[in-house]
């Protein structure tokens, strides 16, 4: 089911459920201040209660009116970046129902960088609680067909097309003294140490419940193998003398070919491969394939933190 602008911001205002286009992926979007809408996200994505979401807004300013005590840093880096790639963890304040942060003093903010997006959060006006919008621990989804193939005509979709970002958000946790990058994402670490000029430090193992940080997270069907160049064309031989393999790469090189060895595009460039990621492993999923290798560039500069961080989630062992 697709849908009008109009018609989006009028299902926000009964409290029901719309997905919407941003620049990372997709978000499953609801009022922020109801209970009962936020717990329609829970219930569609099948995600735990106490996992908390993403709260978007339109505006910069719109910051003081779900947050409290904003520090320097949060200024900073909200003045930035937004809109942008970016997720501010900041004391929670304003009208915020208490699900949208899982019972938590903090809320996660951000003011996504879409044109779509901010139409519908403007003409909505207030806060819109938004998670990606695949269910629970699949991958995330880049299109509005991706949305389609997890939640059918349960979920109406606002189509912006493709992402150009294409992995999440980048999460910083301004809520204490000093900090700290939560989960890598569309907005550089290099970036955020320039803005606040200082180090800052990437904390995958946080004690904070972060979804994103679970193991076996962003995992299509298929089992991920993630090699660089000639090892995975090897290892793609080798899987494939037992099953049906796909291989994510620019280009299927002679050493990679044998029966049963897939191609699927992935650009060549970290911005490339951040982009398409999420729907080459949809694609390689969708050819029934039963492994994944991913030929990986292995950098962790630049967007290669983000990519390298969802990778081996993607090839962690699934529980
Ligand atoms: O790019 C994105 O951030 C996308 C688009 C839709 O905006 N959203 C997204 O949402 O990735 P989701 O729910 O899939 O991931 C939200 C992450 C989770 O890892 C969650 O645990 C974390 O944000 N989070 C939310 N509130 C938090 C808080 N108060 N403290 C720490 N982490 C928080
Ligand atoms: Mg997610």
């Amino acid at each position: 089911m697709t849908l009008t602008l109009e018609a989006a911001v009028a299902l926000l205002r009964r409290g029901e459920v719309v997905a919407f286009p941003t620049e990372t992926v997709y978000g499953l979007g609801a009022d922020a201040r109801r209970s009962d809408a936020v717990a329609r996200i829970y219930a569609l994505k099948g995600r735990p209660a106490d996992h908390p979401l993403i709260v978007h807004v339109a505006l910069r300013e719109a910051l003081a009116d779900v947050a409290t005590e904003v520090n320097e840093a949060a200024h900073r880096l909200g003045s930035a970046f937004w809109p942008g790639p970016l997720t501010l963890v900041v004391a929670r304040g304003g009208d915020l129902c208490a699900e949208v942060t899982g019972g938590r003093s903090t809320v996660a903010v951000r003011v996504p960088d879409h044109p779509l997006a901010l139409a519908l959060l403007g003409a909505f006006g207030g806060p819109v609680a938004a998670p990606s919008a695949n269910r629970f621990g699949a991958v995330s989804p880049t299109a509005a067909e991706h949305v389609r193939a997890d939640f059918g005509d349960a979920v109406a979709v606002l189509d912006g097309g493709p992402c150009v970002v294409g992995l999440e958000s980048t999460i910083v946790d301004c809520s204490g003294p000093s900090p700290a990058i939560l989960r890598p994402g569309g907005v550089t670490r290099e970036a955020i140490e320039a803005c606040l000029g200082h180090a800052v430090p990437v904390l995958l193992t946080s004690a904070v419940r972060v979804s994103g940080q679970l193991e076996s997270h962003y995992a299509p069907h298929a089992e991920v193998h993630v090699a660089r160049g000639d090892a995975a064309d090897a290892l793609a031989r080798t899987l494939a003398a037992h099953r049906r393999v796909a291989v994510l790469a620019p280009v299927l090189s002679d050493a990679a070919r044998g029966d049963g060895v897939l191609h699927v595009f992935l650009g060549s460039t970290a911005e490339a491969q951040a982009r398409e990621l999420y729907s080459a492993l949809r694609r390689a999923d969708a050819l029934g394939v039963d492994a994944i290798v991913v030929a990986s560039a292995g950098s962790v500069e630049g967007l290669g933190l983000a990519l390298a961080d969802r990778l081996s989630k993607a090839s962690a062992p699934r529980s």
